[in-house]
């Protein structure tokens, strides 16, 4: 069945925002996966009206779900979350994910590890039997970059800074980014722990140990990652 990413997002964005009861305390996560998820629910929301908490991982998701009408509070306002909703750059059959391709990393570990349940939505390309030909993002102290990623290239020696017309790109909490592409990454969680030791390194966009219940689209059916596709 061929793969239409578009609607994928939308079906994906609609699926997710019937799953938020009233009285939910909400993590939004980052990315265009998420933005149609924002959409969605805000249409949701200005329709129904019911009691709802949000807290985002990204100054553009608050822009966004602000600007759909949903009641945002500061990140700190909010200390536990019953649902985080997010996407990811690729999944693993068993619930890993890499993320980071839209640089908000940080804060989505923050609030994925603030949620009881995290509801994860990809279309079905970012399914992966193993983690080959990846991209593993990693967050780093701007002042200590370059001999964070001299670090870092013992693992991966074509690790580069993230750069937007030259420039590093910065995060939502100051931090510069090391992208690192590697044939295979095997062990993830290995991986992760090893990069968080790193002296300069904040976080890495591997994400693993969460319980996750990953939602896939093609465009046409929403379905559940262990479940056959139907
Ligand atoms: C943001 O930093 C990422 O983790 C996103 O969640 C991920 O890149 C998925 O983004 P899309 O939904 O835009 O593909």
């Amino acid at each position: 069945m061929a793969l239409n990413p578009e609607a994928a997002k939308q079906s994906l964005g609609v699926y997710a925002a019937g799953q938020v009861q009233a009285g939910t305390a909400l993590g939004i996560g980052s990315g265009t996966t998420v933005d149609a998820f924002i959409d969605a629910l805000g249409a949701r929301f200005r329709r129904e009206r019911f009691s709802l908490a949000c807290v985002a991982a990204s100054e553009s998701s608050a822009a966004r779900a602000r600007a759909v009408g949903l009641p945002v509070q500061p990140p700190e306002a909010v200390e536990h979350l019953d649902l985080a909703v997010d996407g990811a750059d690729q999944v693993n059959p068993a619930g890993v994910l890499i993320k980071g391709g839209g640089a908000a990393l940080v804060r989505e570990r923050l609030v994925m590890s603030q949620a009881r349940q995290a509801l994860i939505l990809v279309d079905s390309r970012k399914l992966r039997a193993q983690f080959e030909a990846v991209t593993v993002p990693v967050a780093v102290l701007p002042f200590a970059w370059p001999a964070t990623l001299a670090r870092i290239k013992q693992w991966c020696p074509e690790a580069e800074l993230r750069r937007d017309h030259g420039q590093p790109v910065v995060t939502d909490d100051g931090l510069y980014l090391v992208d690192a592409p590697v044939e295979r990454l095997s062990n993830p969680a290995a991986r992760h722990a090893w990069l968080k030791m790193l002296p300069g390194v904040v976080d890495t966009g591997i994400f693993a140990g969460f319980s996750v219940d990953v939602r896939v689209s093609d465009g046409l059916t929403v379905w559940r990652m262990a479940s056959d596709q139907p």
